[in-house]
């Protein structure tokens, strides 16, 4: 029997349910509208986070749940519904927390035997005060009210994310629940992969798919799993080189699977010509996703492939969950697939996604076992959209003043020896569970010693806790010249930016690989923003994280003397700074579009 998640569209509900199967119990995830009975099925039932507010937009949800006696579980949202429900006060904006905070005075069933230094929090609605059946459990600095236990009844909360990596015994206390749940411990991958190809060949008797292979694992691993549920001669893949590429990434993906039926098609002019003069990231996305798909429709045309052909992906789960995947989420961003046209497909059941509830990590035990490469299989991670992503575009204008919020910052972090410049150009990141999109702090130490990175990390985290209009903070390795005024050019997607930025990407990722820091680091994406400390130039970010399924992340502490030389060599007559991100996420994404 097994433990629902259920789903009030927070960002972690998925890896909730993921993080269960990994303690060995089945679970499943259900919408809050499951009838009594339904939820008279599980052994537990765990309330996930989400974007809405319990005083403003309550989600509909079946409030007999609290009655039935199984135990529950509430995490951040979960957490502020189920101390509502029983009479607890719950307001917005009190203590706005992202990222890391020290758990104290730790109690009760649930924090049995654990010692839990540090939780991961993502939340702007706290709860105040509780009934006389609440108890606290834990606290941190601003949260007074950071966990919960009924008195009578087996229900807990948590304000905190025990599901994310970066919560330090999270999964300890996850096993906490399960034991209170009297659940059977017998779930495991091997089974999975299993069922997956006998539910993929049962389903698709009659008919053959089609797929796009980027080179990445995800699509490996789905091409090679719909490989082996249909066999060879109902799988075509198709590698289209859409010119956003890694260096030299197409040729390697056209020799790796020169034994399988794949063709590969150059279209990054196509892909050039849709792009020319865009600049706003979304738009970039949806371009990009649709050309994908009339491509795709090109080649099959050319192949004669009948209706019987459906459409094959390697979608994983953050890919669906970031762009409002499911019932109750909000836009992150819109992945390359799942632009309108291909949510129409999956409409009409012509899409096939083998992998589409597993995360990176359970996606490479799968490439394991199926006996894919190594270095295949712990490849980082490339978006579909590639190189486009990373290539940030401007109008040349910033229309906002940003000298209010430049003094504001100022003052906050007057104690620390950096000075802060506010860039005036936006980058994608998340806050709560919803998309944001804001300035960049600067980050530039003033004084003659290093500064080292827990203390950048604690005024990184300053900075976003403190200012809505900041997702993302920065710190200067190199640079040509003083960043007094930032200057911003008018920049779109041309074939000499992106050149400039393979350049170097491939020139980091050398470093990293030379460095034996390759797979220490989740994924390492290189940046070019147009904006700089001098006139008609560029500067290039950094942004190498450590994460195990992408949905939170902190940015690496690598060896600052090395990462020094290698800023001092990428610096060159078009590149006049090299930073380096600093920003967890929360709340900034991976990506920076
Ligand atoms: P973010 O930027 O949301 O990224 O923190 C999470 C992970 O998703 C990857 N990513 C994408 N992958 N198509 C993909 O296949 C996309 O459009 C896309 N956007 C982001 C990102 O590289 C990271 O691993």
């Amino acid at each position: 029997m097994s433990v629902a998640v259920v789903d009030f569209g927070g960002q972690y509900a998925h890896l909730l349910a993921q993080q269960i199967r990994k303690l060995g119990v089945h679970s499943v995830i259900v919408n809050p509208q499951l009838s009594t009975d339904q939820a008279k099925q599980f052994k537990g039932l765990i309330l996930s986070g989400g974007p809405h507010s319990v005083y403003s937009d309550e989600l509909i949800h079946n409030k007999e749940i609290f009655n039935i006696g199984i135990p529950i579980l509430g995490i951040c949202y979960g957490h502020q519904l189920l101390c509502k429900h029983f009479g607890a006060t719950v307001i917005s904006g009190h203590s706005i927390e992202y990222g890391p905070a020290k758990l104290l005075n730790t109690r009760g069933v649930l924090f049995n035997a654990l010692e839990i230094p540090q939780v991961w929090m993502s939340h702007s609605d706290t709860v105040i005060d509780l009934p006389p059946c609440l108890q606290i459990t834990a606290n941190t600095d601003d949260c007074a009210i950071a966990a919960i236990e009924h008195t009578q009844l087996p229900i807990y909360g948590v304000q905190f994310h025990p599901e994310v990596k970066h919560t330090l015994c999270g999964r300890e206390l996850l096993m906490n629940f399960l034991k209170l749940c009297d659940c059977s411990f017998d779930w495991d991958i091997q089974d999975y992969l299993q069922t997956l190809i006998e539910n993929l060949r049962n389903k698709y008797i009659n008919n053959s798919v089609f797929m796009l292979l980027s080179g990445g694992v995800d699509s490996t691993v789905a091409f090679t799993v719909l490989n082996q549920a249909l066999g060879a001669n109902r799988v075509l893949g198709l590698h289209i080189d859409n010119g956003f590429m890694r260096y030299n990434e197409s040729r390697q993906v056209a020799e790796a699977f020169q034994k399988l039926a794949i063709s590969v098609v150059d279209a990054s002019e196509d892909f050039y010509t849709a792009l020319d003069g865009i600049t706003d990231p979304q738009q970039k996305r949806i371009i990009i996703g649709n050309l994908f798909l009339d491509i795709q429709q090109r080649e099959i045309e050319k192949l004669g492939l009948g209706s019987e052909w459906l459409l094959g992906q390697g979608t994983i789960y953050p890919d669906t969950i970031e762009s409002g995947g499911t019932q109750n989420s909000k836009i992150i961003k819109t992945h390359h697939n799942r632009v309108d046209r291909i949510q129409e497909l999956i409409s009409q059941g012509r899409v096939v996604e083998p992998l589409v509830d597993l995360y990176k990590d359970e996606v490479r035990e799968l490439g394991e076992l199926l006996g894919l490469p190594h270095d295949l299989v712990w490849r980082h991670p490339f978006p579909g959209p590639g190189l486009a992503i990373r290539t940030l575009c401007n109008i040349g204008t910033c229309s906002t003043d940003l000298a209010p919020l430049q003094a504001a910052v100022n003052l906050l972090i007057s104690d620390y020896p950096v000075n802060a410049i506010i860039l005036p150009i936006k980058s994608v990141g998340i806050q709560g569970d919803t998309r944001s999109f804001a300035h960049p702090v600067l980050l530039v130490n003033s004084a003659e010693a290093s500064i080292d990175w827990y203390t950048l990390e604690k005024v990184s985290t300053l900075i976003t806790n403190q200012f809505n209009q900041v997702n993302r903070v920065l710190f200067q390795l190199a640079s040509k010249a003083e960043w007094r005024k930032p200057c911003l050019i008018t920049a779109t997607l041309t074939k000499s930016r992106l050149r400039e930025l393979q350049r170097i990407d491939h020139i980091v990722t050398e470093f990293l690989k030379h460095n034996q820091l390759y797979e220490k680091v989740w994924q390492c994406p290189v940046v070019l923003i147009p904006c700089a400390p001098v006139e008609n130039s560029e500067s290039i970010v950094l942004r190498p994280v450590e994460s195990t399924e992408a949905m939170t992340a902190n940015f690496s502490k690598l060896p600052q003397e090395l990462l020094t030389n290698l800023a001092n060599n990428l610096l060159d007559s078009t590149i006049a700074s090299i930073l380096y991100d600093i920003t967890n996420k929360p709340p900034g994404t991976i990506e920076w579009e």
